[in-house]
């Protein structure tokens, strides 16, 4: 599928969903599915050691990895940069090429710059697997992944009938792009993205898309409403004028939800910022697959790494 196959062939890395093609993003979901019902070999990467190698926070996508390769019977080793010796000047680079000395081959990376996971996959041995676990703001492969098995199991395989609606900081935000590269490739009948003119990029991100600013528009009889989190980062660049006036404006509220369809699902990659771009009520209701998005997470990052790790 969308891996990296270096030129001996003897590395494959999941770095983007950029050029994935409908046929194997559906194959790595099937795969994803019959994990998520239990149906695996528990010895598959017996003999195997990964390392989630995270230059960045994370609670989901470490522990979802962690827990996805102890499943198939791999070694796991968690680095932490705050006490690694990244913190006397080692370089990412050396970081890796060290844990690839003791034997390590598989390796779930997330940095802060952009590119920085291809970077180190084409310095990477011959036999090392890299899989991004996102870089900057470019790209977050395996939740958009995991977001397409949550989609899949709510409204069937058949997106080409059915609305989305992305909403919030589209423009600093590498799940919106996974996930709209693998709505693209997966045939979704219409994408609407929604977010104030400072947070909407105009780089080709949303081609093929709708873009608006009015939210109720937005909502108006979707199928899905994918929420995003809003970078409070970005209130000091001065691209949002105050949480208040972004909650008014672009928060999910159980009467907005009453625009999209009533069967409507509602999805957040998380962390929430809650009572900001979703509120208690939305972000725990009936119409939420926030926690089952995470439970696709362990489910979807077993067939990404048997995928790229196993024979
Ligand atoms: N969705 C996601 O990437 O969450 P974490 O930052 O907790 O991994």
């Amino acid at each position: 599928m969308t891996t990296y196959v270096s030129a001996d062939g003897g590395s494959r890395h999941l770095l983007s969903l950029r050029d994935a093609s409908r046929e194997s993003l559906d194959a790595l979901l099937i795969r994803a599915q019959a994990f998520a019902e239990g149906h695996y070999d528990s010895r598959a990467l017996a003999g195997i050691a990964v390392c989630t190698l995270f230059f960045e926070p994370s609670t989901r996508t470490r522990l979802s990895f962690q827990l996805a390769a102890q499943q198939l019977g791999a070694h796991v080793l968690n680095f932490d940069a705050s006490t690694s010796s990244t913190s006397k000047g080692e370089t990412a680079l050396d970081t890796l090429k060290n844990i690839e000395a003791m034997g390590v081959r598989g390796f779930v990376i997330r940095h802060r710059e952009d590119g920085a996971v291809a970077a180190l996959a084409a310095q990477a041995r011959a036999g090392t697997c890299l899989v991004n676990a996102g870089d900057g703001r470019s790209a977050h492969p395996t939740q958009g992944l995991l977001d397409m098995l949550t989609l899949r199991q709510a409204k069937g395989t058949d997106f080409s009938r059915l609305r989305v609606a992305m909403i919030g900081d589209v423009k600093h935000s590498r799940v919106a792009r996974s996930d709209l590269q693998a709505l693209r490739a997966l045939g979704m009948g219409e994408i609407r993205v929604c977010g104030p003119a400072s947070l909407l990029p105009d780089d080709g991100t949303l081609d093929g898309c709708v873009a608006t600013q009015d939210f109720d528009a937005a909502l108006d009889g979707v199928d899905a409403v994918m929420m995003l989190r809003l970078q409070r980062e970005r209130m000091e660049e001065g691209l949002v004028a105050s949480l208040d006036d972004y909650h008014r404006d672009y928060g999910l509220t159980a009467s907005r939800l009453k625009r999209a369809a009533a069967d409507a699902v509602v999805m957040h990659p998380g962390p929430m910022n809650r009572g900001v771009e979703i509120t208690d009520e939305v972000a725990d209701g009936p119409q939420s697959l926030i926690l089952t998005q995470v439970a696709n997470g362990v489910a979807t990052r077993m067939a990404v790494l048997e995928m790229l790790l196993k024979g």
